[in-house]
């Protein structure tokens, strides 16, 4: 572990109000785990001066809503930790060697695109095996929200990690893929690569260029959300090439059932529940003229591009679905 007495860390700002000397003696303690596989060379000195100033010039989208983000509203959506909990069970059985059962402790993986913590929250609710995650994110705020939680977290873009070669068994890249750049696609899949142990797997996901949800992306939120979503999806060719460009073995490219699915006591109620997730999750501030507006116009925006919302009735409680079909890509690192 770093000696921090000796380590030269920079005096900027990494969180709010802390230094990234604040933030490692804070996680030493509570996640020493953590802290145990970031790269020294990496993280002392002059480099994270510069990579800091290069983060803070970049995020602003799942930032704050004083910097133009719409990161507040997605962490409220966020709160219902089960919302996207088929897609989240799937990609995490993806590292099991399977492909079928729930990884356990011993399986660290890093949730690349994090956000607050969501996928990790999400792990914590499960009863029986699970694996250990990690939260990275690039925007100050998200990891901000994470640490709040005294979740396991670090702030760092998907371009450049902190962590050392072959330290993790799992990378997940995932519900936000899009948000990298054409030119940051293949640096963050070589940085998994190269992070990863030996047999470790990258998990990659993102919705298919021409499909349902890249329409739902391009004719709902790029119009009503509140920072707009210029961002292109993935191809299926594109994920073949990029993972073995980057090195992956055994590559496999698929469709995954990744739905929205919201409880509530009634059948209405759950369906307006997953209609006012949407609108969080999207921010789509300019769907609507005013509050009693919103449901409908969401309904209407959602039934056009992603499909109809079915509700089932469970144990105790109704719940909402609204489909949404994603597209993986597993390797293996050699
Ligand atoms: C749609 S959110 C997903 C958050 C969380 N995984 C979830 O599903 O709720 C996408 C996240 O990716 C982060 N992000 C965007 N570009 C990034 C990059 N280059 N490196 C790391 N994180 C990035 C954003 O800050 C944002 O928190």
């Amino acid at each position: 572990m770093l000696n921090r007495v000796n380590a030269a860390f920079p005096s900027l700002e990494y969180l709010t109000g802390m230094t990234f000397s604040d933030y490692y003696r804070t996680a030493v303690t509570s996640h020493p785990d953590l802290c145990d596989l970031l790269d020294e060379d990496a993280i002392t000195g002059d480099r994270l001066d510069d990579y800091l100033r290069v983060m803070n010039s970049l995020s602003w989208e799942f930032e704050d809503l004083a910097d133009g983000g719409r990161g507040a509203a997605y962490n409220v959506a966020q709160k219902v930790v089960g919302n996207r909990q088929q897609g989240m069970v799937a990609l995490l059985k993806c590292f099991s060697p399977s492909f079928r059962d729930m990884p356990d402790a011993d399986t660290k993986i890093l949730d690349v695109l994090g956000g607050d913590g969501t996928i990790a929250r999400f792990v914590h609710s499960l009863d029986g095996p699970r694996p250990t995650i990690f939260t990275a994110d690039l925007s100050r705020f998200m990891v901000d929200a994470c640490m709040r939680q005294g979740l396991p977290c670090v702030r760092q873009s998907a371009t450049r990690s902190l962590f050392k070669d072959n330290s993790l068994d799992g990378v997940l890249i995932a519900y936000g893929s899009h948000h990298l750049a054409d030119d940051d696609r293949q640096l963050a899949i070589s940085e998994a690569y190269r992070t990863l142990k030996p047999g470790g797997r990258l998990v990659l996901h993102d919705f298919e260029t021409g499909g349902e949800t890249a329409r739902w992306f391009e004719e709902v939120v790029h119009v009503y959300s509140r920072t707009g979503h210029p961002h292109p999806h993935f191809t299926r060719p594109e994920m073949w090439e990029r993972f073995s460009a980057a090195g992956f073995r055994d590559v496999r490219v698929f469709d995954l059932n990744d739905p929205f699915t919201l409880p509530g006591a009634t059948a209405d109620e759950a369906v307006s529940n997953a209609l006012m997730h949407m609108y969080h999750m999207y921010d789509l501030v300019k769907i609507a003229n005013g509050s009693g507006d919103i449901t409908n116009r969401v309904a209407r925006c959602v039934e056009q591009t992603l499909g109809e919302i079915h509700v089932n009735k469970a144990e105790d409680d109704f719940v909402a679905t609204i489909p949404r079909k994603a597209l993986v890509a597993v390797g293996t690192k050699s």
